[in-house]
């Protein structure tokens, strides 16, 4: 009847003191059974915190997995990796670009494409493009030869062209009707004639006054 209404606490703690008993006879100096004294009537304000349990005043016995005073803090083991916080024991916050459980991995939010690798480079999280792709998310391709009036590169080393335009670069014009009389394709439809000749196809020769 002495220890009625001291609750479950000092149950658990003598059950611990007694594990540590038990252990510390078989394996001398390890656990907290020589020097654990519990005093049933110890008050410790600010109370244990995270089922810690008040062992002598002002002394809490933690919980697996807490530490501090008052048991306050959460242990992580493996520590939280890059400025992760310690949540509850074995569960790290992670700050933007860190994932995993210990916050050791990088993570690009948006994801790297076409075979980009995610790294971290000076605590940021970054993508790290294969030699053909370029952007934040490796997700430009680049095209070494350009692509010129107004093609786009699709693909490494790939334009797409407007209507009219050829080639690698986009840098032939096409003539639907061909240029005569040594005439060239200077942009769509467009001939440039030799002297002497005129017309939209240097068709027509040109009168000499
Ligand atoms: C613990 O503190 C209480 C008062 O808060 C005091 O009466 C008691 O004697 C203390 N116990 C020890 C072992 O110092």
């Amino acid at each position: 009847m002495r220890f009625a209404g001291l609750g479950s606490a000092v149950l658990l703690a003598s059950l611990l003191a007694l594990v540590g008993v038990c252990s510390g006879r078989s394996d001398a100096p390890r656990g907290v059974a020589v020097g654990f004294v519990f005093d049933p009537k110890a008050r410790c304000d600010p109370p244990c915190e995270h089922a810690g349990i008040c062992i002598r005043n002002n002394t809490c016995f933690c919980s697996r997995g807490y530490e501090g005073e008052t048991c306050q803090y959460a242990n992580c083991y493996p520590k939280c990796k890059n400025g992760g916080e310690c949540l509850r024991p074995g569960k790290c916050r992670c700050p933007p670009g860190f994932g995993g459980r210990y916050c050791h991995k990088v993570t690009c939010d948006a994801g790297c494409w076409n075979g980009g690798e995610c790294i971290a480079v000076n605590g940021v999280a970054k993508c790290i493009c294969p030699s053909s792709w370029t952007g934040s998310k490796c997700q430009e391709a680049i095209c070494p030869q350009g692509c010129r009036n107004g093609g786009i590169c699709v693909a490494p080393g790939i334009c797409s062209c407007p209507e009219g335009w050829l080639g690698g670069a986009c840098h032939t014009a096409v003539c639907a009707q061909p240029c005569l009389n040594g005439g060239k394709c200077i942009s769509p439809d467009k001939c440039r004639c030799r002297p002497l000749f005129s017309g939209p196809r240097c068709g027509e020769r040109k009168k000499s006054h």
